[in-house]
């Protein structure tokens, strides 16, 4: 398997970029508009082919790289059924079967960031997005975010994965790659709690400043804008 996880250093944003390397076929979670040409770049040099781009919610921090690449490698773009985005190709549902070739990826619903966050579970890793980060969660005060789904989200959807599954998350402000369902479980300061009340007071309480891209990502994800549309907004 080629599993290539990077880094956008401006919004600490992970994509990541799978392919079972049997065949050619790759796809990428998460894109960052600003690093198309890296990805095109890595692609290239692996001879792969971009055939689907998966963003797991629409991003307030940065906008997606997923037009951009569509629109230069043809691969078709996926999001939960419940996105805004107006551009989508293919909205999956929860519990359904994204296929490249060998790989195989199961959308899991988890809201609560937002209403259209969704994981997606490959074999031994699961992909996060916002909902779970390492030692830290998603915060749910915006995007038609609710701590309550969240909560249920995290402890009755992705705590229940088992504990050595791997854990890539959307984000990290620390440098932390990768974690496991076990280690979040036990460590991370937000899911010390014991009901989904405490963990409701926890997010309501945490006063995070105002998202300085909300404004222009959120719009921009939503229309589906490519980096020419973008410079022209
Ligand atoms: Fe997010």
């Amino acid at each position: 398997m080629i599993f290539e996880q990077l880094f956008d250093t401006k919004s600490s944003t992970y994509t990541y970029i799978i392919s079972s390397g049997k065949g050619r076929e790759a796809l990428i979670i998460d894109p960052v508009i600003e690093n198309t040409e890296e990805y095109i770049k890595i692609l290239k040099n692996l001879d792969l082919k971009l055939v689907k781009v998966i963003d797991t919610h629409i991003h307030a921090d940065h906008i997606t790289g997923m037009n951009e690449l569509s629109k230069i490698t043809n691969s078709v773009k996926i999001m939960g059924e419940q996105s805004k985005s107006e551009v989508i190709d293919i909205r999956v549902k929860d519990g359904e079967k994204i296929k490249i070739e060998d790989i195989e990826l199961t959308s899991m619903y988890t809201p609560g960031h937002t209403d259209c966050s969704y994981s997606f579970l490959m074999n031994d890793r699961v992909f996060t997005g916002d909902t779970l980060l390492i030692n830290g969660t998603g915060r749910t005060d915006f995007q038609s975010g609710s701590s309550y789904d969240a909560y249920n989200s995290l402890f009755n959807i992705l705590l229940k994965l088992p504990g050595k599954t791997l854990v890539y998350p959307a984000h990290d402000y620390n440098k932390k790659k990768c974690s496991t369902i076990d280690d979040e479980k036990n460590n991370n300061p937000r899911l010390q709690v014991s009901s989904k009340e405490e963990y409701a007071e926890i997010m309501n309480n945490l006063k995070l400043a105002y998202p300085k891209m909300i404004d222009v990502a959120v719009p921009a994800n939503i229309k589906g804008l490519t980096i020419e549309q973008v410079k022209n907004d």
